[in-house]
C-alpha cells in the first residue's frame, strides 16, 4: 500500500474537478485506439460491483462503427419521436456523430438476476446498485479519457425502448445486456477541454453534513481556486439539526 496522504491534492482529485462535459468534438483522438481499449478494461476490472457481481460490459465503437450508432439513433428518433426529432434530436445527434467514439455502457442482467436469487435480504436492492454501479464505471471512463485528452459527454438515447434493440441487433450483443448510457468522445475541435457553459455550484452548507464536528475544524475552501468557492464557510450545524 502507498503512504497515506492528502487527497485533495492528489492527481486523482485534480481529474474530479477538471472533468467536464464537452460537446465539440472532432472525429481525431490524441491516443491509439488500442489505449482506449486499455482504460475501458481497466475500468471494467477495478470498477466496484455490489457482492462483486462485476455485471458491467463496455461496447467500444470507433469511427465509422461510431457513425453508425448515431445513425441508428437518428432513424429510430425520426421514426418513434418526430417532433423532437425534428425540434432537436435531429441537430444533437449530428454533433454526437462528428466525434471519434462512443463507449456504450450495459449491465448484465443475468449477473444481477443470479445476485437477486442469492441475497434474497437485499434482492429488492439489486437494481439500484446495478444502477450506481454502472455510473462508477462511467465517471471513471470519462475522467480517464478526458486526462488522455480526449473530450467526452455523457448521453442516455436509450430513453427509446427501440435505440436499445436496434443497438443489441447491429452489434449481435446478448438479450441480457441492458444498455444504460453512451459516453461520446473525440479531440475538442478547437484544441481547447471548455464547458459548453459555466458550471455553478450550490452551497456545501446542508450537503454534506458532519453535525459532530466543531464547525470551525473543517475547512471547506480546499479548492479555494474556485471562485464560486469564495463565500463557503464552514458548517453552520449544532448536533441534531437536521437537513432542510
Ligand atoms: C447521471 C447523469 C446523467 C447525465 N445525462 C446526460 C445526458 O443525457 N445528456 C447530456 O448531455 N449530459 C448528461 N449528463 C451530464 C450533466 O448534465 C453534466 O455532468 C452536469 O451538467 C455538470 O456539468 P459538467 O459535466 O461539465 O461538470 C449527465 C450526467 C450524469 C451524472
Amino acid at each position: 500500500m502507498s503512504q497515506p496522504m492528502k487527497a485533495t491534492e492528489t492527481p486523482l482529485f485534480t481529474a474530479a474537478k477538471d472533468r467536464i462535459s464537452c460537446y465539440q468534438l472532432s472525429d481525431t483522438s490524441p491516443v491509439r485506439d488500442s489505449r482506449i481499449h486499455e482504460i475501458v478494461g481497466f475500468a471494467v476490472k477495478h470498477t466496484p460491483s455490489s457482492f462483486n457481481v462485476q455485471s458491467a460490459r463496455a461496447v467500444i465503437l470507433l469511427k465509422d462503427e461510431h457513425k453508425a450508432l448515431w445513425d441508428l439513433a437518428d432513424d429510430v428518433a425520426k421514426a418513434t419521436v418526430p417532433e423532437a426529432h425534428e425540434k432537436m434530436l435531429a441537430k444533437m445527434i449530428q454533433g454526437f456523430r462528428a466525434a471519434y467514439g462512443t463507449i456504450l455502457l450495459l449491465e448484465d442482467q443475468d449477473s444481477l438476476e443470479s445476485l437477486r436469487a442469492k441475497y434474497a435480504l437485499f434482492g429488492h436492492l439489486v437494481p439500484e446498485w446495478s444502477e450506481a454501479s454502472s455510473g462508477m464505471h462511467q465517471y471513471l471512463i470519462w475522467t480517464a479519457l478526458q486526462l488522455e485528452g480526449l473530450g467526452c459527454n455523457l448521453q442516455h438515447f436509450n430513453f427509446m425502448p427501440e435505440f436499445t434493440d436496434a443497438v443489441r441487433e447491429r452489434w449481435d450483443l446478448p438479450k441480457t445486456w441492458e444498455l444504460k448510457s453512451q459516453l461520446v468522445f473525440g479531440a475538442p475541435s478547437d484544441g481547447r477541454m471548455v464547458r459548453k457553459r459555466e458550471r455553478t455550484y450550490l452551497p456545501l452548507e446542508g450537503r454534506s453534513l458532519a453535525p459532530y464536528l466543531r464547525p470551525d475544524s473543517v475547512n471547506l475552501n480546499s479548492d479555494a481556486d474556485d471562485p464560486s468557492d469564495a463565500g463557503r464557510t464552514a458548517y453552520q450545524l449544532s448536533p441534531g439539526q437536521g437537513v432542510g
